[in-house]
């Protein structure tokens, strides 16, 4: 998979794409991860990429023609499977929108800042708006940086153990259930009994059973979708 993503802020992007899984992701050659400046396609000499908005009001707006002509460039090398813009108006990302984009081969994400991108961009370019939930960032690329973390670690090979992206809490609707490790005994409180006999039906069951009731606390959203 090619991801290519355009920002104001690339070194805001380097950090979770040099660390841990997803630079093993990188290092392996699963994924390639390309960021670019949309500095680098302003055409006036103080490299401007915003401006007021028509109409007045308060904050800047991206400008329609350093984005066109960085999407023109990429679009022009590649066919790209979504071009995705990360807003907070955008439609509020799920599991199951993280499983099919992580199926695809090339994809390109616009990080917008300020007030935004120019609507024309939006009806022009982008084939997917994205929100990371309802609050609003300072700009796209921290929701960027959390759209492809979702994505590349359910890329094959780049998770060791492959069935562990199977059973993460929203693959089937459930909360995950509670887990444990060593030592038996912490503070006082003694890890759950059916976790050590080493019946494997009986955990499953427990584990089922832990998942459910925290889902019907927590998330009962979760239990009526299909
Ligand atoms: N940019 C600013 N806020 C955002 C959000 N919640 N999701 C995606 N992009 C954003």
């Amino acid at each position: 998979m090619r991801i290519d993503i355009i920002t104001v802020l690339p070194e805001l992007l380097e950090s979770p794409f040099g660390a841990s899984i997803l630079k093993r992701a990188i290092d392996k050659g699963l994924v390639s991860v390309h960021v670019h400046n949309l500095r680098d396609y302003a055409t006036n000499r103080y490299k401007q990429v915003d401006d007021y908005a028509f109409g007045g009001g308060a904050g800047m707006v991206m400008m329609a023609e350093p984005i066109d002509r960085c999407l023109t460039a990429l679009t022009s090398e590649r066919e790209y499977d979504e071009i995705i813009y990360m807003t907070p108006d955008g439609v509020p990302l799920r599991q199951p929108e993280v499983n099919r984009l992580s199926l695809q081969e090339n994809l390109l994400i616009l990080c917008g800042h300020y007030k935004g991108v120019d609507q024309r961009i939006r009806d022009l370019w982008i084939t997917k708006e994205i929100s990371i939930g309802d609050y609003v960032l300072s700009g796209g690329e921290l929701g960027a940086a959390v759209l492809c973390d979702a994505i590349i670690r359910l890329i094959p090979g780049v998770l060791n153990d492959e069935t562990s992206a199977l059973t993460d809490t929203f693959q089937d609707n459930l909360l995950a259930p509670p887990v444990y490790t060593r030592p038996r005994v912490f503070k006082g409180m003694e890890v759950p009994e059916v976790l050590t006999s080493g019946h494997a039906g009986k955990i499953e069951a427990w584990r089922e059973a832990q998942a459910q009731a925290r889902t019907r606390e927590r998330r009962p959203d979760l239990l009526n979708e299909e």
